[in-house]
């Protein structure tokens, strides 16, 4: 079985609001089930319920840290979100959600004995991941110090600002917090406004010195990360310093849509070879469903997924033999790349002998 891909049900121990539109779920993890549940800082869970008939997955990231000792996730209200008003709204103590163990790139390893400055860029929910990194590593390394750029509408919808003042007081000097607001003006120009391009540059120039910082992290609307990273470019930091963690994709380009449904109608019809859970199953592809994990899934196979957009890598699998191309990729590492992984829910087969394994 490849558990990597198996739910959990776990129990809701504790649903707390965070600000107006956003709440903290905190899961139970019973005592055989801690393995699987160990996370690094800065992963997510995805999780996955049935609402109204519908089953509906999202992958949320953790803000605790694994020092911490427990296992919660914040849920932003978003307008005509299935999930995030579910939870907002209707989830409660004890009920319970199918959950996968932590996944997610957007990580560093932290060592007592580094002396590292890290800095972020985050905006809205975007501190969540954020959160947990600035936690462990302030609590890993006594000689590593953090620099955080948070940018939200309005004060009073802060996502952790008690616990970010609570972090500042208890590890003196280590944490630095700017913060930027879009709602609400400032005395100092600087604080006022989005986190765009020109911003982070103004950032840049006069609030940190990328040369002596070890790793940025930025996670936030497409935006503000484009925004960042370029910046960050632009002033000579490598891209293997930057860590980037999308919650969702732009995804809807009309180039990438022309192209993408180009492969498709070529592929119809292709019969592939996919391995799941130790099973070989022969899936042809399907023009209409428009990418491997659809069709596989058409099939009854119950290939894994989670956003369907490209970014959770949940859906990932390996190529065995033939050609697979992809529509775009934000969840997969150059190294996953090169050894030949694939994102399903973007990808189409381009030969006639493609073999796919999501064990591998
Ligand atoms: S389901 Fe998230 S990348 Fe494919």
């Amino acid at each position: 079985m490849s558990a990597k891909n198996d739910f959990h049900r776990l129990r809701v121990a504790q649903v707390r609001r965070e600000t107006s539109d956003a709440v903290s779920i905190l899961f139970d993890v019973p005592n055989d089930l801690a393995d699987r549940f160990v996370f690094r800082p800065g992963q997510y869970l995805t999780l996955r319920t049935d609402i109204a008939g519908e089953d509906v997955r999202r992958n949320y990231s953790i803000c605790a840290s694994p020092l911490d000792g427990e296992l919660r996730v914040v849920v932003k209200m978003l307008a005509g979100g299935t999930f995030s008003t579910f939870a907002n709204e209707t989830l409660k103590v004890g009920d319970e959600i199918e959950v996968l163990p932590a996944a997610g790139h957007f990580t560093a390893l932290f060592t007592p004995d580094a002396a590292r400055h890290y800095a972020a860029f985050a905006a809205g929910s975007g501190i969540t991941p954020i959160l947990s990194l600035i936690k462990t590593a302030l609590m890993t390394e006594p000689e590593s110090r953090f620099t955080l750029f948070y940018g939200n509408r309005m004060s009073g919808r802060v996502l952790f600002l008690e616990e970010l003042y609570a972090i500042k007081n208890r590890y003196m000097g280590r944490l630095e917090v700017f913060h930027f607001l879009t709602m609400e003006e400032e005395d100092v120009d600087l604080f006022n406004g989005r986190l765009d391009r020109a911003k982070c540059d103004r950032i840049l120039a006069s609030l940190i010195d990328p040369a002596e910082v070890d790793i940025f992290f930025a996670c936030g609307p497409e935006g503000m990360m484009e925004a960042a990273e370029q910046a960050l470019l632009a002033r000579g930091v490598p891209e293997d310093r930057i860590l980037l963690e999308r919650f969702s994709s732009a995804g809807s380009s009309t180039v990438l849509d022309e192209i993408a449904s180009a492969r498709a109608a070529a592929a119809a019809g292709r019969n592939m070879a996919v391995v799941l859970d130790g099973r070989k199953f022969t899936v042809p592809f399907d023009a209409d469903q428009g990418n491997i994990l659809d069709s596989v899934r058409k099939l009854g196979v119950p290939a894994p997924y989670a956003c369907k957009g490209g970014v959770c890598a949940t859906c990932r699998a390996k190529v065995v033999t033939g050609k697979v191309d992809m529509r775009l990729n934000y969840g997969l590492t150059k190294d996953e790349l090169a050894q030949g992984y694939v994102l399903t829910c973007q990808a189409t087969p381009s030969s006639d002998d493609v073999t796919i394994s999501y064990d591998a």
